[in-house]
């Protein structure tokens, strides 16, 4: 059977591909316009093979090889994982087999629909309350005034840690993913010495819960009682579960609301198609996930033993790189993938990735993106990017407006 993986040295790739790849950008991709390119690569070369293993970019690859039982999330010889700033295994995400299903068992019921449902009205209020900081204004940076506290506060009200840590997590978190104009190893190394001071505070966080003996109604009360087979997990375990949570719960929202209420920005027409029927947000939040996705490619997968997908020869060893924002723009799933149709039946995107380690805060996010955009709808007649205003969107993994500046006019 002839393999069907594109052989492409690095070297030789086309910009957009080399920065879907490396997970950075470097001045090569057009960030803030990037769609052409990525429907060419899902077109044209929706399989890659490269210097370091193989990148799938159309949607039914993705699916395959994300649910492929011989495809693991550390590197099955060197047991390194890479991207999150941790040099031990992060809970869930770098586990795999019997490891991963157990802590899925016990960590999705905290985020399930009917639990976060009980987190509306209090996202719904600091909302509001951010929106009041401003309203008088006119004028606003929405990424620092809202897309960044809104579900970052929310984050940390869940989550249980104290509220003065929030600016040390986002720091960490920033220097964690977003090393820019460094290379792939240098990012590594950089990650890892901020993700070593995050879980120094992690640490002590948990000594402080003990030593006070409060039970409080928090994510982590909830890691600290867990039980398996009768057997608490202990404090290494626990601090690998809270250091996943702090990097996703607190980039990946932010980002989205950025790049959703961005796009709305400098879209007249949608906009308004929301303010008169604002019954269709929900849609606006897939459709606009699925033509935007945030996380735009999945950390680092590996092989652990030869195998075919779909046609494509895997080597044991080969490093595996899925591409949820190309899948999600392949025509041979959604028609005119690069029309924004707040209407679109059947939106079976990828956003929140595909297969054993689709995201777990996938219902608390649609649930903050909604609530977002609602509630700011709700308060003003109108808004559009400010005049001359350049968002400048950064690209490192996750793709977000450094900056938003925007006008508005408010509902008296
Ligand atoms: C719009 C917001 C979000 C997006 C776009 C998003 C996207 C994703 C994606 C693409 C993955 C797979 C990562 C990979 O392929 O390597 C993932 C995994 C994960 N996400 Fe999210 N996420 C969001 C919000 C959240 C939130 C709010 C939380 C928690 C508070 C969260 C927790 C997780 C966890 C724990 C995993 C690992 C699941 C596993 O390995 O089984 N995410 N997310």
């Amino acid at each position: 059977m002839t393999d069907r993986a594109v052989h492409i040295p690095f070297a030789e790739m086309d910009p957009t591909m080399r920065s879907l790849l490396t997970y950075e950008n470097n001045g090569a991709m057009d960030v803030a316009c990037p769609w052409a390119g990525l429907v060419d690569i899902v077109r044209d070369t929706p399989v890659v093979r490269w210097d370091m293993g193989v990148g799938f970019f159309s949607m039914a690859d993705v699916v395959a090889v994300g649910n492929h039982p011989a495809v693991v999330s550390a590197n099955p010889v060197t047991h390194e994982t890479m991207g999150m700033g941790s040099r031990e295994p992060l809970i869930p995400l770098h586990l795999d087999g019997d490891a991963h299903r157990h802590y899925r068992k016990l960590i999705d019921p905290l985020l399930a629909p009917r639990q976060v449902a009980l987190y509306e009205e209090g996202f719904r209020r600091l909302a509001d309350e951010l929106i009041d900081g401003f309203i008088a204004d006119g004028e606003v940076d929405l990424q620092t005034r809202y897309a960044i506290p809104l579900p970052a506060t929310m984050f940390m009200q869940i989550f249980g840690a104290p509220m003065e840590d929030l600016q040390f997590f986002i720091e960490m978190k920033d220097n964690i993913l977003k090393a820019e104009g460094l290379t792939l190893e240098e990012r590594e190394i950089e990650g890892r010495l901020s993700g070593d001071r995050l879980r120094v505070r992690l640490r002590e966080i948990l000594a402080e819960r003990r030593a006070a003996g409060t039970h409080q109604d928090d994510l982590i009360t909830k890691f600290m009682t867990w039980e398996l087979d009768g057997h608490r997990f202990s404090d290494d375990d626990i601090v690998n579960v809270m250091h996943l949570f702090v990097i996703a719960g607190l980039d990946t929202v932010t980002s989205s609301i950025g790049c959703l209420v961005g796009w709305l920005a400098t879209h007249p027409v949608h906009r308004q198609q929301l303010f008169d029927d604002p019954a269709l947000i929900p849609h606006a939040v897939e459709e606009l996930m699925r033509y935007q996705s945030p996380v735009n490619v999945g950390g680092p997968r590996w092989a652990t033993e030869d195998f075919e997908v779909n046609g494509v020869s895997v080597k044991q060893g080969d490093m595996l790189l899925l591409g949820w924002w190309t899948a999600n723009l392949d025509p041979a799933v959604f028609t005119d993938p690069l029309t924004v149709d707040f209407t679109r039946e059947a939106n079976r995107h990828a956003a929140y990735a595909a297969g054993r380690h689709r995201c777990l805060g996938s219902h608390l996010a649609r649930l903050e993106l909604r609530v977002a955009i609602e509630q700011f709808h709700r308060r003003v007649t109108d808004y559009s990017l400010a005049p001359g205003a350049d968002p400048q969107y950064k690209w490192e993994g996750v793709r977000a407006p450094a900056t938003l500046p925007i006008v508005f006019s408010a509902r008296q």
